[in-house]
């Protein structure tokens, strides 16, 4: 039997709202700060075995980016159990835990120490992800003096090359121009292609997850409404965007024709 490789138990994420930055402070010390609360993800349990490949669907705010998090370990659950298994390699927030003033090479270095690897591992793996970000001369200049794209795409060549077990994407990543996403989406389908590395895709595009995936999870609001086949899933999907939609529009009627 395959092994479970990411599980949720019962899973809350309730974010807390403040009305300004004062209250946020205050609330460090006291219960009794000013806040609403909002509840990104609602009593979600779910299961994902070794190889799987799962499209995550729900429209803006549905919870997707917050699971995400919770299971690179960015956010923590307000209540529940998450436990994943395995090398995380997220590309998500590519750009983030960079040291402006060392070089993209030596940042390398630092990235892969975060994931657990020792020198001579990275060492091996440097002349690849040097050529996949393509950053020529740069790569030898403080990251503070490179554009967005460009760390962008250092982030994206790290994060690619360290072999992970378990792969998250994020579809509405920015990654730099249309050549360079081609590029990635490609070294996305090579690392999938390989046994036993589960998958986990956001995507609102039903084309791209029934190309890269097997299963289909869509949320709602925080709340998981479809967990099957892909095909299943998309149609799902699409038809609770119709549905939303056309409440949206009988909503909008009232008010202007009443
Ligand atoms: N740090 C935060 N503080 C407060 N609220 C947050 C925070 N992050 C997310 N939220 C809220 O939680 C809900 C879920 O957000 P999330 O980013 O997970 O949605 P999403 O499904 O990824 O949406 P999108 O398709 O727009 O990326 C949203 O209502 C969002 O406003
Ligand atoms: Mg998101």
């Amino acid at each position: 039997m395959a092994k479970t490789v990411i599980e949720f138990k019962n899973v809350t994420k309730v974010y807390k709202l403040f009305k300004s930055d004062r209250q946020r402070f205050k609330s460090l010390f006291s219960k009794k700060a000013n806040y609403k609360k909002k509840v990104a993800v609602n009593d979600l349990s779910f299961k994902i075995e070794q190889g799987e490949s799962v499209a995550l669907f729900g429209k803006n705010g549905a919870g997707k980016s917050t699971i995400l998090k919770m299971i690179t370990g960015v956010t923590y659950p307000t209540s529940g159990e998450i436990t994943v298994d395995g090398r995380v390699s997220a590309l998500l927030e590519l750009t983030a835990g960079f040291d402006p003033e060392f070089t993209g090479r030596e940042n390398i270095y630092f990235r892969g120490q975060l994931f657990g690897m020792k020198d001579e591992e990275i060492k091996a793996l440097e002349p690849e992800i040097v050529e996949f970000a393509d950053l020529n001369d740069y790569i030898d200049q403080p990251v503070r003096t490179y554009s967005s794209g460009m760390k962008a795409r250092l982030g994206f060549a790290i994060n690619v090359s360290i072999k992970p077990e378990i792969l998250i994407v994020d579809e509405a990543l920015s990654v730099g121009d249309s050549e360079f996403k081609k590029r990635c989406l490609e070294k996305i389908k090579e690392i999938i292609a390989e046994k036993d590395v589960t998958f986990l895709f956001v995507t609102h595009s039903a084309g791209s997850a029934k190309s890269f995936c097997k299963r289909g999870m869509v949320m709602r609001q925080g709340k998981l409404l479809f967990d099957g086949e892909i095909n299943e899933a998309a149609e799902f999907y699409k038809q609770t965007v119709e549905e939303d939609e056309a409440k949206k529009k009988k909503k909008g009627k009232g008010i202007f024709e009443q």
